[in-house]
């Protein structure tokens, strides 16, 4: 069982807050495509002939690709893997290229899961985010998705963005509340940050943009777990919210560690021993590829990494941190501290045990980073 997780590394514009690897350039666009054939055929021993039972199309902003693109991509990852014909098939799209025929191509494509980057159903926040799409847009692609019989959509929401004329939680309950009349079953939301080097960090070092504060975001997320709640949906990971039977296999296999590709630019993939990323950069991924060589660096991982890993992933989620794991899989060392080290974390009720697994309480959530990196274990 494992995944592939492709890059496409292009975008219209680059958004605000973002520090994703991508261009807007679109100098190598047709040279890319070529290039990511070629990685497919380097990479086909990755995953040692394990089932595909995932494959998500990421970026940047991959619904640039068009349907002949994306059935040449398909065909070659069919040609050198196994592919489970249940597989889940996501493809990340924008809602300003969102166009009903679009939609309808890829429909017919083998893409089953949308996963489209809503952000924010209002104005005023699409724009503080530097978005190139407005509301309309985003509710037109909903539209577009559900009326060409799209059922596995995951829409990605930001929250924490200051507000200059509103009661910044009314806005943020205000995209809530459009989310749940939209019908959709996944959710991802994510707590606004600002990343050096992003054009939010330099507008807001300025002083032209008001800066984001960490007591509005957990007011935010305090308010997003309340109505997340009250709707039904699951809380399976600190960002991501289904409904039961729509969590996103792929990134369930990324927390549950199990094996994957990453293919394009920057990707990263896994497998169980070492992690290993590729160049960020289209040029020199390109000429390497041209070269039969697939640009990566590695590292082989230690018991304490994975340990860490471990620690960080398992507490986020709804399956949990599970002890009997740490004890086959890791020195009793690792055991004995992780107890000492948490005891702190179950007296004032941020952690509690349920049968062998440790979990987050609500309130730990909020400190989901600290927590863990606080279990961490030096090399
Ligand atoms: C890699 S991005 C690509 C998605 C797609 N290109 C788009 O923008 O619609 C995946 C998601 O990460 C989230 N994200 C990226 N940068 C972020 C930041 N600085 N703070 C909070 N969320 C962020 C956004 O919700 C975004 O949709
Ligand atoms: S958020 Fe998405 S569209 Fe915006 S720059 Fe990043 S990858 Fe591109």
């Amino acid at each position: 069982m494992a995944g592939i997780y492709i890059h496409f590394p292009f975008c219209k514009k680059k958004c605000n807050y973002c520090n994703f690897f991508s261009v807007v350039s679109s100098k190598y666009r047709n040279l890319f495509v070529d290039a990511l054939l070629k990685e497919i055929i380097l990479q086909k021993d990755y995953l040692e002939n394990e089932t595909i039972q995932t494959i998500y199309f990421g970026g940047g902003t991959p619904s640039l690709l068009n349907k002949n693109e994306i059935n040449k991509i398909f065909d070659q990852l069919n040609k050198y893997f196994r592919i489970d014909k249940n597989a889940e098939i996501t493809l990340e799209v924008n809602p300003d290229n969102l166009t009903q025929i679009y939609v309808n191509e890829i429909k017919y494509s083998p893409v089953n899961r949308i996963s489209i980057g809503i952000q924010s159903f209002l104005n005023e926040e699409l724009k503080y985010l530097g978005r190139i799409h407005d509301a309309e847009q985003s509710l037109n692609s909903l539209k577009y998705l559900q009326d060409e019989g799209f059922e596995n959509i995951s829409i990605d929401l930001i929250y924490g963005i200051p507000s200059e004329k509103n009661n910044h939680t009314t806005n943020w309950e205000k995209n809530l509340e459009t989310a749940f009349t939209s019908n959709i079953p996944h959710i991802s939301a994510y707590s606004l940050t600002v990343e050096p080097n992003t054009i939010l960090d330099s507008l807001i070092n300025k002083g032209k943009y008001e800066p984001v504060d960490e007591h509005t975001s957990a007011e935010h997320f305090e308010i997003l777990m309340k109505s997340m709640r009250e709707h039904n949906y699951i809380h399976y990971e600190i960002s991501n919210f289904c409904k039961e039977g729509f969590y996103s296999k792929h990134n369930s296999n990324y927390w549950l560690q199990k094996k994957y590709l990453g293919l394009g630019p920057s990707a990263h993939s896994y497998n169980k021993i070492s992690r290993q990323w590729n160049i960020a950069s289209i040029s020199k991924y390109i000429d390497s590829l041209n070269n039969k060589t697939v640009p990566f660096e590695k590292e082989i991982l230690s018991e304490t990494t994975k340990y860490n890993e471990y620690i960080l992933t398992s507490l986020r989620t709804i399956w949990g941190c599970d002890i009997n794991f740490i004890k086959s899989n890791f020195d009793k060392i690792f055991y004995q501290l992780l107890l000492k080290e948490s005891e702190k974390y179950f007296q004032n009720n941020f952690l509690f045990f349920k049968g062998n697994k440790i979990f987050l309480t609500d309130s730990g959530k909020l400190f989901a980073d600290k927590i863990s990196s606080d279990l961490f274990i030096e090399e």
